[in-house]
């Protein structure tokens, strides 16, 4: 006889292991695959599927040991359902037996129950064997890379990278006080703790937005608690032109907004869906003063001539620096990605340093770890534009100073101020 557990659905396995093919398979994002699923996402399958990649190395190491041969490519919804399955088995709080008999009974919702005794002698198998984990569970390009940039701290950033990151808010201060939307939090059971800015606010345990309070109406943002530092590098004035070139979906541009309100600020991304994104946002928190427009920002063919006072470039980066939360980048990134980053890295500094006027400031960002598109962008441009920007110290309450900037971390041991790795560098335009 089978027993089951009783808070643990088939479906959650089945939706799981469907939404771990599209990542590791299809070799779309979770949240891509999150916003293709048009039934609700359980906590549970949620939870195995970011587990599954998180340690996705050390258990399909495992699982390669015990098959007898691959599983076909027809199969690969059976192949993820055995990572989910083995997961579960190794680093969830459900008893063995309930793992192995949900997982099996899975396969019928997959429509494939000619598996059930393949995943069941896997999973047994892997039950009663102890076989070592690949280390870090990070591949190993990624290793060598964080390694040669971090020697002394990257074992403390492959942990943390593995460690789920804490819930940040960014209180819209433009609508409420923190303390008064702290209180409203507190009402409403939902306990959170300050970050280190004023407007941030740290969960002590996740919550949907469905149940944060005033989400709807725009009293918060979800951010996290590095990408808010932006405000404190760009103190700006109510008469600053702003461009923000890679802007959507908006969070550092409606924090900028919340901030300094009054700012003249345009909103430029190459991307038609990710601008809808910044609509809708920009809606919800109420910003209707900026000027959007869809462009590329490695050329000036969206630029009438008119000179910024301050550009900032969040730019498209590995996202080396958020793998807490988006553990799939370990999966679907390779180092070839990190050089044509930088590529075009330098190609959006170079050409946005000509619609900044002299005297004006220009503020680069990833939320990468790696140097290749960090310092090294900044040092390659400038060495191509002799001497005309002035790189300016920065310095923030936490992380460390770079070369041309400064550097965070995931490693941070107060868990209430976590925040993802960012790199920031601000330049000058003197002449
Ligand atoms: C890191 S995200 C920006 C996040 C945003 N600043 C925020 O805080 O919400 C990078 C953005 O750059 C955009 N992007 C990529 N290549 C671009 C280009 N050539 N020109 C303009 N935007 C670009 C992407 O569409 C993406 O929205």
């Amino acid at each position: 006889m089978k027993t089951k557990a009783p808070a643990v659905k088939v479906d959650d396995r089945v939706q799981a292991a469907r939404l771990l093919h599209q990542v590791i398979t299809v070799g779309c994002t979770t949240d891509q695959a999150f916003a293709r699923t048009t039934d609700p996402i359980s906590p549970l399958s949620r939870e195995m599927v970011y587990g599954s990649l998180r340690f996705f190395f050390s258990i399909t190491d495992q699982i390669s040991a015990v098959l007898h041969k691959p599983i076909e490519h027809k199969d690969q919804d059976l192949w993820a359902l055995l990572i989910v399955g083995t997961y579960q088995l190794q680093r969830m709080r459900i008893p063995p037996h309930a793992a192995i008999n949900e997982t099996v009974g899975a396969c019928e919702g997959l429509g494939k129950p000619w598996a059930k005794g393949l995943v069941n002698a896997v999973l047994r198998k892997l039950a009663l064997e102890k076989i070592p984990e690949r280390t870090f569970d990070h591949p190993q390009w990624m290793l060598d890379l964080i390694m040669a940039d971090y020697p002394e701290q990257a074992v403390d950033i492959f942990h943390a990278n593995n460690r789920q990151a804490p819930m940040a808010l960014r209180v819209n201060r433009a609508r409420i006080s923190p303390e008064a939307y702290r209180n409203k939090l507190a009402e409403a059971g939902i306990q959170a703790s300050p970050g280190w800015l004023p407007e941030t606010l740290v969960l002590e345990a996740p919550v949907s937005t469905e149940k944060l309070v005033g989400f709807a109406s725009g009293l918060v943002s979800i951010q996290d608690a590095g990408a808010q530092f932006v405000p404190e590098l760009i103190p700006l004035e109510s008469t600053t032109r702003l461009l923000d070139a890679c802007a959507a979906p908006g969070g550092k541009l409606f924090h900028l907004l919340e901030r300094y309100p009054g700012i003249d600020a345009t909103a430029l991304d190459v991307s038609t869906t990710r601008l809808k994104q910044l609509d809708l946002q920009a809606r919800r928190l109420g910003h209707d003063t900026f000027t959007t427009l869809q462009g590329d920002a490695s050329n000036l063919e969206w630029w009438e001539g008119d000179a910024f006072d301050v550009v900032l470039i969040d730019a498209p980066c590995s996202g080396s620096g958020t793998i807490r939360r988006h553990p799939d980048i370990k999966v679907l990134r390779g180092a070839k990605d990190v050089k044509k980053y930088a590529e075009l890295q330098l190609a959006l500094v170079e050409n946005l340093w000509r619609t900044l006027r002299p005297g004006g400031t220009l503020l680069y960002c990833t939320c990468s770890l790696f140097a290749e598109e960090n310092d090294k962008v900044v040092n390659s441009f400038l060495q191509l534009s002799g001497g005309a920007p002035q790189v300016l110290e920065i310095s923030l309450p936490v992380g460390q100073a770079t070369q041309f900037g400064w550097q965070l971390l995931p490693t941070d041991d107060d868990p209430k101020k976590t925040t993802d790795g960012f790199y920031f560098s601000c330049l000058k335009k003197t002449v």
